[in-house]
């Protein structure tokens, strides 16, 4: 799946708008846009996407219970969000709002081309419904009669329902995965999602009659388009797809698409066959990182302990929670969050050593050479140690990035960083101040 293109398609999943997005969603587009700028230096020609998922019956519930119609809910939560991006300088270039008509209408252009193709038929659903992952799943799937998921308490449904035939692209599925060792990262979730094709795939209902708040299908309007493929088409009606053709074929297929592990089937799985079925190129990589917790814990609003990036924002700034954030979690892995963890970081790596390295720098080129930087004068072997060692750190990173290592990719520039302040108490270049 390599190619020459000079352009990079990136995408962070869209958030459910039913609530304010919290430190877990800062992350996935904190990193997204670390990658779209690096990429960018890198001299490529960059995309951008994310947005909101604002269909389903879970979103329908919640405006209701705060006794609200659904987008007079939802669009305060989207502005906030937008206002969070803009905060933190995070540069999308598409926000998709699956409300929004153009995205309702390429998705029901999709729906239709898979169903004329038969991709798509009607049949009736019998399973058992988690309003909280939007999932059905079987009677044998359940554990302990609760969603395998979540955990949460699931509701037994009859109901006419549109299906598409998942179950005949689980030998193409296979083989892609076969064929193409990294198309999921990491390695652990490839595994898994492998050994999960294997277990062979049911076909999957993707239409539902119980609620009406989703993008009609438009050949029956009684049924609405199940949330994960109006929500899973966003990568491509972001670009163009249905609308800007141009626009859509110089940037498909994605680069990568990032997101958290417990919506690696959606994407790993649904997705690719969806693409399949649609006669689409697929996308070359998807990475599920792991989750922030807190303090251990999961996040979540019934424990009250989600955090949210704001706060932190205002009392230490923008680049601080960058730094952290991509310095302190192991792509790929869980990992915590604790104030002291944060300020430890913030403290030792930003406070002293970047933050004396900048301090002296900045200092001393006033104090002796009324603020410009001086050309050399005389090189030596200390000298060249330190510019070789920068040079090579530029590689180093290059190639960390590229594995999503972000932690690791910042450690080499901290390991050039204190290098820089050894070589300025070895060189006393005070001493020589001094001198004249
Ligand atoms: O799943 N740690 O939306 P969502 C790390 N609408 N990342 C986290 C996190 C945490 N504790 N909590 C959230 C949906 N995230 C669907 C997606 S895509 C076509 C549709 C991030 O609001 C992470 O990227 O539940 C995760 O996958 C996503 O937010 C889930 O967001």
């Amino acid at each position: 799946m390599t190619d020459n293109k000079n352009t990079y398609y990136l995408t962070t999943p869209i958030y459910y708008p039913n609530d304010n997005l919290h430190l877990g969603h800062t992350y996935t587009t904190i990193i997204a846009d670390t990658l779209k700028r690096f990429k960018e230096i890198q001299g490529k020609d960059v995309y951008f996407v994310t947005g909101t998922d604002e269909h389903g019956q879970k979103l329908f519930e919640t405006a209701q219970k705060a006794g609200k119609k659904p987008l007079e809910y939802i669009d305060p939560i989207v502005d906030s969000a937008k206002s969070l991006w803009g905060k933190l300088d995070i540069r999308y270039d598409k926000f998709v709002r699956t409300t929004s008509k153009e995205h309702e209408k390429n998705v029901q252009e999709i729906f239709k081309k898979l169903y004329d193709q038969g991709d798509i038929y009607k049949s009736v659903y019998k399973g058992h419904y988690c309003v909280s992952c939007e999932a059905y799943w079987t009677e044998s799937q359940l554990v302990e009669g609760k969603c395998p998921d979540c955990g949460k308490d699931v509701s037994y449904h009859e109901e006419e329902s549109y299906f598409f035939k998942l179950s005949e692209y689980t030998d193409k599925l296979i083989k892609l995965y076969e064929e193409n060792p990294s198309f999921v990262q990491p390695k652990s979730r490839y595994n898994e999602m492998l050994s999960f094709l294997k277990g062979g795939l049911d076909d999957l209902s993707v239409s539902r009659t119980s609620f009406d708040w989703g993008v009609k299908v438009p050949f029956d309007e009684k049924h609405v388009i199940y949330v994960w493929i109006d929500a899973l088409s966003c990568y491509l009606t972001g670009i163009g797809y249905g609308h800007d053709e141009e626009q859509f074929k110089k940037y498909w297929p994605a680069d990568v698409h990032l997101i958290a592990k417990e919506i690696l089937r959606f994407h790993a799985i649904i997705w690719p066959a969806l693409l399949m079925a649609l006669d689409l190129p697929l996308p070359k990589q998807i990475f599920a990182h792991g989750w922030i917790l807190f303090d251990d814990d999961k996040m979540s609003k019934s424990k009250g302990n989600i955090v949210y990036p704001e706060p932190i924002i205002d009392l230490y700034g923008v680049d601080a929670l960058k730094y952290f954030i991509l310095r302190e979690f192991t792509f790929g892995n869980d990992g915590s969050f604790s104030n002291t963890k944060f300020l430890q970081r913030i403290n030792s790596d930003l406070c002293n050593d970047l933050g004396n390295l900048v301090s002296r720098s900045v200092t001393m080129v006033e104090k002796y050479f009324n603020g410009m930087i001086p050309e050399p004068i005389k090189v030596e072997e200390v000298d060249d140690d330190l510019k070789n060692q920068a040079i090579e750190t530029i590689g180093k990173v290059e190639k960390l990035v590229d594995k999503f290592d972000f932690s690791n990719s910042l450690e080499e520039i901290w390991k050039l960083i204190r290098r820089t302040n050894k070589y300025i108490d070895e060189t006393e270049p005070w001493v020589l101040g001094k001198e004249g």
